[in-house]
């Protein structure tokens, strides 16, 4: 049994497998429509969500299964001081595979570790969201052709940004890619991914302050919101909020082909007159997001579609 806590868990080749398989459920939808009746998808939320959530929720429905599951401690018997690893225990008697989301980096291992099902780690904390990173892979494949020999600015929370952690983990194993970190001095990238992950990569980095100054040469760039809910003091966050706000005039310094995706939500950082430029990716990102998860749980649960 596989359970998915790392973008890392996948090999190249099977990743390739995995995106050719959503590519193959976005122009093909009816063939999977049963794939997986009789079957659910627990979706246990630890913290908020609206798409991972519910795409995990949709992904299953639409493969013909069914989802159950809790979208806040509070509504859980985490409440009651339940460990995860004794929900899971109990969640496997009523479902075939689950997602968790954790405020605790490493809460999803640890219920993988005592789960009979297949465990998918849906974000914990600060650490790692590796189903957004598909969802990420697959827009930049889809959308770009490839995703090697790419020049990819990632912008604003790369200190307590998961989605950044994952893709930029995800990123390495391929050629060419270029990477340049923007953020403010207070947000920059933990250590342990400059030195472990991009120093022992080999590929090209660098870390900058001003956004204008990385525009121009992007063939991609990943804006992220200030991670409000990872700061101890308000005072810290409300300072950081609006250091970068993407919006018509700034989108003027970059190529004609460049994207802009996001994980979302969106809070300032890319204005919504930016919403309407043909290189806004990140609405299009969530419809990705729905077919790879679509093909992940296929993956893990191991249905073949003839
Ligand atoms: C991201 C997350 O939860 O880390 N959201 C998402 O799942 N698409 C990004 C964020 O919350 O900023």
């Amino acid at each position: 049994m596989r359970h998915l806590m790392s973008p890392l868990d996948f090999s190249v080749e099977e990743l390739d497998q995995l995106l050719d398989l959503a590519n193959d459920i976005e122009k093909n939808p009816e063939k999977y429509a049963h794939a997986c009746d009789g079957k659910k998808i627990a979706t246990l939320f630890y913290e908020p969500s609206t798409r991972t959530r519910l795409s995990f929720e949709a992904a299953m429905m639409n493969l013909g299964g069914k989802a159950l599951g809790f979208s806040s401690a509070d509504s859980s018997s985490a409440s009651k001081g339940e460990s995860v690893a004794d929900t899971i225990r109990v969640v496997s008697c009523f479902a075939d595979i689950c997602a968790m989301r954790h405020p605790k980096e490493g809460a999803p291992l640890v219920a993988s570790l005592a789960s009979s099902i297949p465990v998918i780690n849906a974000g914990d904390g600060g650490h790692q969201h590796p189903t957004q990173t598909l969802t990420d892979l697959l827009t930049i494949r889809s959308l770009k052709g490839h995703l090697d020999n790419i020049t990819i600015g990632l912008c604003g929370d790369l200190k307590f940004g998961r989605t950044v952690h994952s893709l930029i983990e995800a990123l390495v194993r391929y050629e060419g890619v270029k990477f340049v970190l923007i953020s403010p001095e207070e947000l920059r990238i933990p250590d342990y991914i400059r030195d472990d992950v991009l120093k022992a990569s080999g590929h090209e980095f660098k870390e900058v302050i001003r956004l204008e100054d990385a525009l121009p040469e992007l063939d991609l760039l990943y804006m992220t919101r200030v991670q409000k809910e990872r700061f101890f003091n308000e005072d810290d966050y409300v300072r950081m909020k609006d250091f970068y706000i993407l919006d018509k005039e700034k989108m003027q310094l970059a190529r004609p082909d460049m994207l802009v995706l996001h994980p979302l939500p969106r809070v300032n950082e890319i204005s919504v007159e930016v919403d309407s430029d043909p290189r806004a990716a990140y609405f299009r990102q969530v419809q990705y997001g729905v077919y790879v998860r679509m093909a992940l749980i296929l993956t893990l649960l191991e249905v073949e579609v003839c």
